[in-house]
Formats: C-alpha cells, structure tokens, sequence
C-alpha cells in the first residue's frame, strides 16, 4: 500500500442505504499548533465510506495541505460558523477552548485528544449539555482492536523521532564518528530518558545519525526493548516501577530521592539528554536537577518532551523556548514536538480518526455500546451522563451507579 492509500474491507464500506454523517474540521486555535485533524486522504478515506466532510477554511494551510487539496478529496470549504453548524461530529487535535465548545449542541459530537483530566469542568458542563466528547487520551492502547485508533502513540512517535532532530541541530558538534583528514570527531553520547512510545523512537533515531545512545525508565519491562534497537540500558536500583496499563507508576518520595542521586551522577558523561517520561494523570517527574544541568559538559542539550505549563523532566525547562544556561547548556522545553512535524503527525492522526468514526458511528449515527471496551473508555460522556469510569472518579470520588444502555443518537 503505498502513502496516502487506504485499505478498503466490509466494515469501512458504506452500503447505498446506510446514514452518511457529517464531519467536520476545525482549525487549531493554539498559537503554536500546526497539525490538522485530517488530512486530505483521511477526508477520502470517510467520503468513500459515505460521510460528508465540512472543513474550515485554511485549515490544514500550516501543515501545507490546502483548501484545493481537501475539495479534491470530496470536502466542502466552509466558514467556521459554518463547520461548527452543519457538523454531526467535530474532529480537533488539541483540546478545544470554552469558545468552542460553549458553542456545542446536545447530541453533537467533538473527538481529540481533549486532555480529559485537565479539563473536568468542561467535560461536566458537556456532558450535561448532552454533547458526546470522546478523548484519546482515554483510549484502552493494549486492546489490539484500538491499535488503528492509538493517537497517542502516533504523536509520540513523531515528536520522538522530531525531538532527535531537534537536538541534532542544537547541538554544536557532530553525533557520528567523523574521520576526516582535518581529524577525528568522537560520536556524540546521547541518553533517552523514558522509553516508551518517543523515547523509542528517539533512540532509533539518534542512532541513525550514528551517536552512541543509552536508554534509561524505570518498567523493567524496558531494557529489552532499549537493547534491541542496538543502544545501552542504564541499570538503576529503580527498576520495578512499573504501574497499571503498561504504564509507569508514580515514584514514592523515598525512590525520587535514590533515583536523583544515581542520576546526579551517570548524567555527567552525557552530551545530549533527551526526557519523555511522563506518568498518566500526574505531573511529569524531574528526572535532571538543576545540579545536574550546572554539572554538564558547555554545548550540552537536554530536549524535554515531558515540559508542560505543569512541570517538565528537566529544572528549569520552559514549553516552546529554548534558554541557553550560563554553564552553555541548552535547555529545550518541546512538549508539542509532533506539531513540528505537521504534516506526517495530521496524516497519522487523521488515520486514528477515522478508525475511531468507523468504530464509534458506523451507519453514520453514534452507536455507544456500553459493553464495548473501547467505547466506554474512549467516550468521556454522552446521553447526558459521564461514561468512562476514571473522569467520573476524578469529577466525583464518591461510588456512582454504573451505567449500562446503549445511546443511538441521531
Ligand atoms: P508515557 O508517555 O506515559 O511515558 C513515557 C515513558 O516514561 C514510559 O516508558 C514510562 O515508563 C517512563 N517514565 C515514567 N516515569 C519515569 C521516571 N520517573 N523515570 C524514568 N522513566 C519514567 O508512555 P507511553 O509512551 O505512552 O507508553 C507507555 C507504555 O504503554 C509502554 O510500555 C508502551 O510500550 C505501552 N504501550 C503499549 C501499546 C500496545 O500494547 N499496543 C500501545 C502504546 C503503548
């Protein structure tokens, strides 16, 4: 199959007498977000499935896919009124503003990674609106049925692979072995911290460029993975952290402090840090101390895909800046990495949402089937109530009555 052509099976293929529902896409409002919800072949992907596509005029422009573009795959060009109007479902990819979803009308649906634990109020206020808001974030990655739908992983990837990039540039030396006859360059010593889904790729990648790359996290699970794209696992004493879902647990304050101290000093030796860790639902944890950074080598640069406006990996990181420490450090806060790479990120993304739309409206309605795993994880709410267990725990610590009916909305 070659880029941009889609697999066509049963389940995709729309009959001549099923409903047809209408998508639309938004532009992203933050300021430095460049992807589009779809791309132009997600929006053939769905026309061929028998939808109707409204985009936003100049939508898809900063990731280079043009209005001409998605009027050739079979969207309409319409004003944001416009999207917003004639829209059964709403495709984002970061979660929307209040003047966006003050907007929404009961039995409408809105579908991104819509941060469902920094934004619980809103989802409140949806929910009893009667909107249907479903967040990837909320996604059951390890079913292998939700593998098509795991936009998680797929902006990880691109902002690891990204963040090598990033960190290639910054970094004032070279990362291969170069032996040229002015002399000998010694590869560039790179460690991934956090490997998971962009942690992993950040290590495929630096390798490529030929640094010497050591991996370090705390699931033990992790060293093979590490040492099978060819790099180095760093031994730490904490190596059980493994928590629920695959993913890490939260390090008890007694485990921060030994993990600080090893840390203090196997960083040294490193001249490029690249952190992914994070912890779902938690700030991200600081993996390198301001004592570490005052301890690097100058042209040191530590990437942070962990920085966020709650916290990052590493002391001091700022979200979008890069600061250049007295000690000739660079320090890059890039928690949104996958946008600098708009046009495979949107491409990728586009693919999770239409997986998510054949999934979750198949004859062009919302068909939520509570007994679906997928369904009553991605689903944050609908029919007026809040479906998935964890938002409804973290809105209301007390018991609630389980819910158990299917909505058809129409
Ligand atoms: P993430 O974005 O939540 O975290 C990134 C990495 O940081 C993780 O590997 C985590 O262990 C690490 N980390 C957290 N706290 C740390 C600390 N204090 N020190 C060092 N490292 C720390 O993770 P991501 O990339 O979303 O993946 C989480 C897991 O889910 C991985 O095991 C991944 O393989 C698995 N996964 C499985 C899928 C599947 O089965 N289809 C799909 C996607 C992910």
């Amino acid at each position: 199959m070659t880029e941009g052509e889609w697999p066509v099976s049963s389940a995709t293929t729309r009959t001549a007498t099923s409903r047809a529902a209408t998508i639309g896409v938004l532009g992203e409002t933050a300021a430095d977000e460049r992807r589009v919800a779809l791309d132009p072949s997600a929006v053939a992907a769905l026309v061929k499935s028998g939808h109707a596509v409204r985009i936003e005029a100049g939508a898809g422009k900063a990731a280079n896919f043009f209005d001409a573009a998605y009027a050739a795959a079979g969207a309409r060009i319409a004003s944001r009124k416009q999207v917003i109007d004639d829209s059964d479902a709403l495709v984002v990819v970061r979660a929307p503003a209040e003047s966006l979803t003050s907007k929404l009308r009961a039995e409408q649906t809105i579908i991104g990674l819509l941060d469902p634990f920094n934004s619980l109020e809103q989802l409140r206020d949806l929910a009893e609106r009667r909107v249907t808001a479903v967040a990837f974030e909320l996604l059951p990655r390890t079913v292998s049925r939700a593998q098509s739908m795991d936009a998680l992983s797929s902006q990880a990837s691109a902002a690891g692979y990204r963040a090598a990039i990033v960190a290639a540039e910054a970094y004032g030396r070279y990362l291969p072995m170069m032996i040229t006859a002015s002399g000998t360059a010694t590869p560039a010593k790179v460690i991934v911290m956090g490997t998971g889904v962009a942690g992993l790729q950040a290590i495929a990648t630096t390798r490529r460029l030929g640094a010497v790359v050591t991996g370090y996290d705390v699931r033990a699970a992790s060293r093979q993975e590490v040492e099978s794209l060819g790099a180095t696992f760093l031994t730490s004493t904490i190596a059980q952290g493994e928590g629920s879902g695959g993913y890490a647990r939260a390090l008890t304050p007694e485990e921060r402090a030994a993990q600080q101290e090893e840390l203090a000093t196997a960083l040294k030796s490193f001249d490029v840090i690249i952190t992914t860790a994070k912890v779902p639902g938690r700030t991200p944890p600081e993996l390198v101390s301001q004592q570490t950074i005052e301890s690097l080598r100058p042209g040191s640069v530590c990437v942070d895909l962990g920085s966020s406006d709650r916290g990052g990996n590493v002391a001091g990181s700022v979200p979008g800046s890069r600061i250049l420490t007295p000690g000739g450090v660079t320090i890059i806060g890039a928690g949104e990495l996958a946008s600098d790479l708009p046009a495979s990120s949107s491409q990728m993304y586009g693919r999770n949402v239409v997986a998510v739309i054949a999934s979750l409206m198949p004859d062009g309605v919302l068909a939520f089937d509570p007994d679906d795993e997928i369904h009553h994880n991605i689903v944050a709410c609908t029919g007026g109530r809040i479906v998935n267990e964890a938002v409804r725990t973290a809105l209301d610590p007390k018991p609630a009555a389980a819910t158990h009916e299917k909505v058809h909305a129409s």
